[in-house]
């Protein structure tokens, strides 16, 4: 099969390495010259583990190349993926989705011959539809279809979350357009991955629940996490004792200071406003939106209750910047309000992230990057862990007490053991655990 990759993004340049790597040929396309010039070049613009590796092999084979005209690669394709950027729309929360429509405008220009336009973005209900007509409307006389393939692959283990994922959902009426999408998956089908068939508004809305089922669930243990430090219960063993249950099960359900990254925040705030538009609200989400904003800023205070009230003047040192390990990606990051919000209470931070700094750098300012976990705690009045990048499991924790000012740690992963903690001399805070919260209160 000849696929077109529209977006070489998170998604679109390791899903085009997965597919040139299943045997197809894949261009990856993007409107960013600097990022196309950095590919053909062999530079990877994104940190995915493993992805150099991927699209290496699979250029030097002839499977895979890079443009910014879509033209060529539009007409030879037998699929052309739309996996162009969906953000929050300024001011109201629905997803904005120029970047798509522009997408489906080029692509129409220059298609030829029978079309299946996926479109691989996470877009609202009836997006698909919006696609058609404007292909319609730019080419009257194409023959095409379009059909809903959303991606549920993670961020530091896309590659894996690709090749083998637990389901694939395909949204379209079009016979045609179902065996050409057949055709593409087919590799993971005869790896057993389970492909849904739907309607094209049933894919689209799925993607959306699935996201805010996962920001709900993540919320929801961080508000026990809460009640936890309250009644003096530990909220690792209670997402154990919950998630032991096959019908809850027990990922996402780590406390820690709120969700993140580049689709959570957006998705939820999507769906609420499709919901409200629809006239069937979703209150549920709508609380876990405001529930988790709240609780980036709630993370600050709860530092600065770590330090004795007070960060006004003193130094924090912060391990970890991207929304979770293994990444690069900043986008609605806890640190970032994190750090901002400890800023305006007057502390100086110095900050540590072994990928995400560059990052950072355009999105905060005033802030001391480090060269490592030891030089970032240099001289600091208190630690604060926000990703639980691996380097930070496994500290030389004698060495940090050294080189701190005074030995306060707040551990917003729960990385390390309250016990062994105090044996070595910190004021150690954790979330949602009773020696944290009791290390805390003890401040204040
Ligand atoms: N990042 C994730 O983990 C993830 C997971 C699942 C789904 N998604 C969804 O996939 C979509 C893409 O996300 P991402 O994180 O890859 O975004 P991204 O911002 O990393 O990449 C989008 C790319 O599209 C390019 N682009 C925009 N308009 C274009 C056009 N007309 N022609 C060619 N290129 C164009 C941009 O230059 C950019 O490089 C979003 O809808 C997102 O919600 C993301």
């Amino acid at each position: 099969m000849r696929v077109a990759m529209i977006g070489s993004g998170y998604v679109g340049l390791v899903s085009g390495a997965c597919f040139a790597d299943f045997g197809h040929v894949v261009t990856c396309v993007d409107k960013d010259p600097a990022k196309i010039e950095a590919l053909t070049r062999g530079d990877i613009p994104i940190f995915e583990p493993g992805l150099d590796d991927l699209v290496a092999t699979n250029v030097k084979e002839g499977r895979l190349s890079f443009a910014t005209d879509l033209t060529e690669a539009v007409r030879s394709a037998d699929a052309v993926f739309i996996a162009v950027g969906t953000p929050s729309r300024r001011g109201d929360g629905h997803a904005d989705l120029s970047y798509v429509y522009q997408a489906a405008r080029d692509i129409a220009k220059v298609m030829d011959g029978y079309t299946v336009i996926v479109t691989k973005s996470t877009v609202p209900v009836g997006t698909g539809d919006e696609v058609e007509r404007i292909v319609r409307e730019t080419r009257p006389d194409a023959d095409f279809a379009v059909v809903s393939n959303p991606e549920f692959l993670r961020e530091g283990a896309a590659i894996a979350d690709f090749k083998r994922p637990d389901r694939i959902v395909i949204g379209t009426d079009d016979e045609r357009a179902r065996r050409v999408m057949a055709e593409v998956y087919r590799p993971l089908y005869l790896n057993q991955a389970p492909i849904l068939y739907t309607g094209r508004r049933t894919a689209e809305l799925t993607k959306y629940a699935a996201n805010a089922f996962l920001a709900t669930k993540i919320t929801f243990i961080n508000e026990i996490a809460d009640l936890c430090e309250k009644v003096g219960a530990n909220v690792q063993e209670v997402a154990r004792g919950i998630g032991l249950d096959n019908r809850i099960g027990g990922k996402f359900l780590h406390a820690g200071p709120g969700y993140g990254g580049s689709c959570f925040p957006k998705d939820t705030l999507a769906l609420i406003k499709t919901a409200q538009d629809a006239g069937s609200p979703m209150r549920i989400v709508e609380t876990v939106a405001a529930v988790n904003d709240q609780r980036k800023r709630a993370m600050a205070r709860k530092v600065i209750a770590a330090c004795g009230g007070s960060v006004r003047g003193k130094t924090v040192a912060v391990l970890g910047l991207t929304f979770k390990p293994n990444t690069d990606d900043m986008r609605e990051a806890p640190a970032l309000s994190i750090i901002t919000a400890l800023q305006d209470s007057g502390a100086r931070i110095r900050a540590y992230d072994p990928e995400g700094m560059e990052q950072a750098q355009s999105l905060l300012e005033h802030v001391t990057y480090c060269d490592n976990a030891y030089d970032c705690v240099e001289g600091a009045d208190a630690l604060v862990i926000v990703t639980e990048w691996n380097a930070f499991r496994a500290l030389d924790l004698d060495r940090v007490k050294g080189q701190m000012k005074a030995p306060i740690v707040v551990d917003l992963r729960n990385i390390y053991r309250a016990d062994e903690m105090a044996r070595r001399g910190f004021l150690y805070v954790s979330v949602g655990r009773p020696d944290g919260a009791a290390d805390a209160d003890g401040l204040m």
